[in-house]
């Protein structure tokens, strides 16, 4: 299976700054020596997708949203439904992630329905899980990872998963190489009792939690470890240019 390095820039950039940032990424990945060998994605604000839709048509890379509605239409001021993301051409979707799961009090229950309607409009969900530093502290952490799973993955899903430990994200401090092993082990033997042997081994887990230049090889050689998920480091061409030649070389 070929990994996948996406791109997460939560609430960054202006229509210019998305352009200019999206056409760095693409010229990089075009005047490489050799062809990425991950799959790559850009998930832009809803603001700038049109935008990095543009600049990205034809390159190989995809576009994605951070979000979406569970709605396919209707009253619901300020949301987004997923066949408007697909309008643009949007192959992705982020959902559940834990600045949502936090900042908007959003549960398993909503992160489901929302990705059955992305499924329904033709969008692939990332959903994210992980859990925060008390409960890792109490030791929690494959309860908590668990619970998720069995409450935000719908029957049938056909998406990807990405483990986020809440703890690493923005902070610089990403999971160590141990801890990504053992929770990824974990997903994964989640996913297959949970959806059943053929599905759940087919879904990809990507890591999320302060990847950077320097620790992404480490982390993309891991067993499980489909991708990663990037915040920070995806907003400087040169950093997320560097996370994907890693993945090129894992
Ligand atoms: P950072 O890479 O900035 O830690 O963010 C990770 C993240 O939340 C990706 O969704």
């Amino acid at each position: 299976m070929r990994q996948l390095i996406a791109g997460n820039w939560k609430m960054n950039g202006l229509t210019a700054e998305a352009e200019a940032l999206a056409e760095a990424i693409r010229e990089g990945v075009s005047n490489a020596q050799t062809p990425p060998a991950a799959d790559l994605l850009l998930c832009p604000p809803f603001t700038a997708i049109a935008t990095v839709a543009r600049v990205l048509a034809g390159s190989g890379i995809a576009w994605g949203a951070q979000d979406c509605h569970m709605s396919d239409h209707g009253a619901h001021t300020g949301d987004v439904a997923p066949g408007m993301l697909r309008d643009l051409g949007a192959s992705h979707v982020i959902l559940g992630h834990s600045e949502r799961r936090h900042h908007h009090n959003e549960l398993d229950e909503t992160v489901r329905e929302k990705c059955v309607a992305a499924m329904r409009a033709g969008l692939i969900p990332i959903v994210c899980v992980g859990e925060s530093e008390e409960q890792r502290a109490a030791g929690q952490e494959q309860d908590v990872v668990g619970w998720q799973i069995k409450g935000s993955l719908p029957d049938g899903f056909a998406g990807i998963v990405a483990y986020e430990p809440v703890w690493a994200i923005g902070t610089g401090r990403s999971a160590t190489e141990e801890d990504v092993a053992a929770m990824h082990g974990f997903v994964r033997a989640e996913l297959i009792r949970q959806l059943g042997e053929d599905a759940g081994a087919a879904i990809p887990v990507l890591y999320g939690g302060s990847v950077n230049p320097d620790n992404a090889g480490a982390i993309l050689s891991l067993p499980e470890v489909g991708g990663a998920l990037v915040g920070g480091a995806s907003l400087k061409a040169h950093d997320f240019l560097s996370i994907i030649h890693h993945a090129e070389t894992a």
